[in-house]
């Protein structure tokens, strides 16, 4: 009689662990505050595109996750590396989509250009839900204005890169194999490595002066990549270091 029971009540316990992983939907449904139309529609493209790598609870465990390095992202941290949003903040959906359009380059985080741009903002919102803080989007900063691109103006960035340090993880030559390199972690506790600079295109943001600069000045959360705003003195400052990495980018000596 004991056994059965307990066999009975284990079953049970089976059954309600079992059900709302396959039933994701009704689970997260029943967490969530009421949804508006948007949230509903948008759960419904992420039950079809987005879960197997993302996990029905926006945790990152989707199915696929165990094969893939780097791991599709945790989104009930709020952490997100592409932001036009100061560190500590979260980002806006226009970073948000932009990241959906466009991809992650060399992850599997793919460009999801299929998606109409009301279903993007729909899946959007519905990520949005995982996060166990609630959503707040930080402010844009406001990127000064780009002076042009000169070889002068990439020379004094070697300086800006020396004070600031970023040989420690990215090397003396930017090929990402600096003292640190080895045995740096994320907030997951997973090795990360630092990115090799000279190879633009592998960028995963992206490798106009722009991008370099909202990496600069943003850092990449929930990645040892650090904020650096306000470190240097001047708008000038900021760009010369910015024109120093782009030069690397793209494979030109500036020294
Ligand atoms: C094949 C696996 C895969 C699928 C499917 C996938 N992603 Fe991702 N996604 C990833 C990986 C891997 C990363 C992390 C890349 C990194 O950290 O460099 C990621 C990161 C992200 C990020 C974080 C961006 C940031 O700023 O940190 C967002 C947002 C995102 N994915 C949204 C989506 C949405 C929305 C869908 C469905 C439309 C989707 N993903 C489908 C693998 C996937
Ligand atoms: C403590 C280690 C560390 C320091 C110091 C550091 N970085 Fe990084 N950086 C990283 C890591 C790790 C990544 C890769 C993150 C990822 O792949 O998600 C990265 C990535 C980048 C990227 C590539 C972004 C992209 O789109 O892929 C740029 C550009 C960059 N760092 C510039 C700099 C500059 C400039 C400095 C100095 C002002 C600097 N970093 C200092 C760890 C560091």
């Amino acid at each position: 009689m004991a056994n059965s029971d307990s066999t009975a009540a284990t079953a049970v316990r089976v059954l309600l662990m079992v059900v709302p992983m396959l039933a994701g939907t009704a689970s997260a449904q029943s967490q969530a505050p009421a949804q508006s139309d948007d949230v509903k529609a948008g759960q419904f493209i992420y039950e079809r595109s987005c879960v197997n790598c993302h996990g029905p609870r926006g945790q990152g465990d989707g199915v696929a996750a165990p094969q893939l390095d780097p791991q599709p992202r945790d989104f009930t941290r709020g952490l997100f590396k592409f932001r036009t949003t100061p560190s500590g903040t979260m980002p806006t959906l226009d970073d948000l989509e932009r990241t959906v359009t466009h991809g992650i380059t060399g992850t599997a985080m793919n460009q999801w250009s299929e998606l109409s741009a009301a279903d993007q903002r729909d899946v959007l919102l519905y990520i949005q839900t995982f996060s166990r803080s609630g959503w707040k989007a930080g402010t844009p900063i406001v990127v000064p204005p780009e002076p042009a691109f000169t070889i002068e103006s990439a020379r004094r960035g070697v300086q800006a890169y020396a004070l600031l340090q970023c040989a420690k993880c990215h090397g003396e030559t930017g090929r990402g194999d600096g003292p640190s390199a080895a045995d740096l972690k994320d907030s997951w506790e997973r090795p990360i490595r630092p990115a090799d600079l000279t190879i633009g295109s592998r960028y995963k943001r992206g490798s106009t002066p722009l991008d370099i600069y909202l990496t600069f000045f943003t850092g990449l959360m929930g990645t040892p990549m650090p904020s650096y705003a306000g470190t240097l003195q001047t708008p000038q400052d900021e760009w010369d270091l910015v024109h120093y990495v782009y030069a690397l980018s793209q494979g030109r000596p500036v020294q």
